[in-house]
């Protein structure tokens, strides 16, 4: 009787750890779902973009956004116009000049930190390094 009891104290204490450890592991599980439910509600989101963007934009697929996609979004508000004196897309007089002084590493540098009239990363506030880029190659394209 006794051990009995002891058995069933002991079995209990040890139910109460189970029962602790079920709780702990299905608000882990409610906060895994909702996880997951975020990570499919997402995917989606930027299958809009990628839709948006599919112009030429294969390899992409929800990586990067294409040089043509930031371009759009952030660069062409000055570099469309030449809004003040910024070069103009695809247009080879405005880019020659710098691409023979800086290359393009020495244009994407100061397209990140900004330079004269250029704010830095042209304002784009998510974009990566990388992106911004992209943007550059796609306005020096053919050039
Ligand atoms: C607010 C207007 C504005 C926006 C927005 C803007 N730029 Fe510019 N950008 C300029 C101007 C003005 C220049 C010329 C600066 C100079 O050389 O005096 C320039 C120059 C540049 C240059 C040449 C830098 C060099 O070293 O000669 C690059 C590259 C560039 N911009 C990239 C970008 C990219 C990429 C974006 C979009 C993500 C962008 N810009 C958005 C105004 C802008």
């Amino acid at each position: 009787m006794q051990d009995c009891l002891e058995t069933d104290v002991k079995l209990k204490t040890w139910l109460c750890v189970v029962a602790t450890a079920l709780t702990v592991l299905s608000v882990n599980a409610q906060e895994d779902k909702n996880k997951e439910l975020i990570e499919r509600i997402k995917p989606e989101g930027q299958v809009h973009v990628a839709g948006q963007s599919a112009s030429g934009d294969a390899a992409g697929g929800g990586g990067p956004r294409s040089g043509e996609d930031i371009y759009n979004s952030a660069c062409v508000a000055c570099h469309g116009a030449g809004v003040l004196g910024a070069p103009k897309l695809q247009v080879a007089a405005d880019w020659q000049p710098r691409l023979d002084e800086r290359g393009l590493d020495g244009i994407w540098e100061n397209a990140i930190n900004g330079i004269n009239a250029m704010p830095p990363m042209g304002t784009c506030g998510n974009c990566s390094e990388d992106e911004i880029k992209s943007a550059i190659e796609y306005m020096i394209e053919g050039i």
